[in-house]
């Protein structure tokens, strides 16, 4: 099944096929039959005899989603919930978000926004068990438990970690620390085997598994070592500096979601490209462009040597007027589902209660389980 996915896993689990901008029927890499799995019957039967993979991700309540997170992770989220042989749980990861500055009441909505939009994006309750981070507070349990094993020098060494304390000086926390060691805590819970994210989270993906490995040596075959799952679209970047990834740090940079057709016309319009006048894929001397076809063929799912095909002979102008009406498009039923369920709001919160209590089975058990073999119970 994995055959048909768009999905790849990390960048060194990707075989040299795997072209750049080769568009979505892309290589993949089976996770591995991990025998820890049978043991404790996560494995589930559909038609027959196949694996039923467990997917688990989050985002940030920090504001407006942007065309980043939606190609590097919603939109990924939505089809892997599609595919019959994947059990997801997606979660508004709210206390990662506290390592910013906020006040309660700009939280407060911002989870509800955010909870509004895994729906409006199309994340169904009948397939995904959806919940907040914050709900589940065995999460914040492993998270001490597990940081009692994580060595200061490999939390210095996350780049995220460094970016974040260069551009947030007046709050440098210590959870923007330690942030990866609850994050692994959220992934390890759950026996979470495949981890859809963009590539600024890889890094966080390969000290998940760091830990699962230490613990699991140290105190037994517990934790699952899970797979970082990525599209191409897995860095998209800035549009007033392509040689940087978008980022809702700075939002002079961002298309976001739910901008109207207006703005979009007029952010792709002044997105920054080069001086020549070929549309063609070439990270390194067309950042710009290269990012441009990035996008459209995330949202389109057309391979990008179709999408250079069809802009050939086209003005950088004219290529930059296609590309936002694409974009708007593509982003229109959205747009239109969000405007619905936000007169759903307590619906939406009846769907997040009713995921809650089915994670919170889940990460009961999990916990002690993890309390009994460290010797708490
Ligand atoms: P967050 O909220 O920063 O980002 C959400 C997702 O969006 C992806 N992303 C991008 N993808 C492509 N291009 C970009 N420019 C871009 N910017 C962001 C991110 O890689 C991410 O997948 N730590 C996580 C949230 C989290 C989590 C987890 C994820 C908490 N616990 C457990 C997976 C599993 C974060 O800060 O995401």
């Amino acid at each position: 099944m994995y055959a048909s996915s768009q999905y790849l896993l990390s960048p060194r689990h990707r075989d040299k096929n795997s072209a750049r901008g080769g568009g979505h029927l892309m290589n993949f890499v089976m996770p591995e039959k991990n025998p820890y799995l049978m043991m404790e019957g996560i494995v589930d039967t559909i038609e027959g005899n196949c694996m039923k993979y467990r997917v688990l991700s989050g985002i940030q309540p920090t504001g407006r989603l942007h065309i980043g997170n939606y190609l590097g992770a919603l939109t990924n989220f939505v089809q892997l919930q599609e595919e019959a042989n994947h059990e997801c749980l997606f979660m508004v990861a709210d206390l990662h978000s506290l390592t910013q500055s906020y006040t309660p009441e700009e939280k407060r909505a911002e989870i509800m926004d955010l909870m509004t939009t895994f729906l409006a994006a199309g994340l169904d309750p009948l397939r995904s068990t959806l919940f907040r981070q914050s709900r589940i507070s065995e999460q914040s349990e492993l998270y001490w438990l597990l940081s009692t094993i994580t060595y200061f020098g490999e939390l210095s060494r996350m780049t995220q970690y460094k970016d974040k304390v260069s551009r947030q000086e007046e709050n440098i926390n210590s959870a923007l620390f330690t942030y990866p060691v609850l994050m692994a805590a959220d992934i390890l819970l759950y026996d979470t085997e495949v981890v859809p994210v963009g590539e600024d989270q890889v890094q966080h993906l390969e000290l998940t598994r760091d830990l699962a490995r230490r613990f699991n040596n140290r105190f037994g075959q517990l934790f699952i070592e899970p797979k970082a799952l990525m599209t191409q679209a897995t860095r998209v970047m800035s549009l007033d500096d392509p040689t940087r990834k978008m980022s809702k740090s700075l939002p002079g940079g961002c298309l976001f979601i739910d901008d109207t057709p207006e703005i979009i016309h007029d952010k792709v319009g002044k997105a920054v490209t080069d001086s020549d006048r070929e549309i063609r894929y070439d990270e390194e001397k067309k950042p710009g462009i290269s990012n441009l076809l990035t996008i459209l063929s995330g949202l389109t799912q057309k391979e990008i040597i179709t999408l250079e095909k069809e802009a050939a002979g086209m003005s950088y102008g004219d290529f930059k007027k296609m590309a936002a009406e694409t974009i708007s498009n593509a982003l229109l039923l959205y747009r239109e589902a969000k405007g619905e369920w936000g007169h759903k709001q307590k619906q939406v919160e009846e769907i997040f209660q009713a995921g809650e209590e089915k994670a919170r089975k889940i990460a009961d058990k999990k916990i002690r389980e993890v309390k009994r073999v460290i010797g708490l119970l």
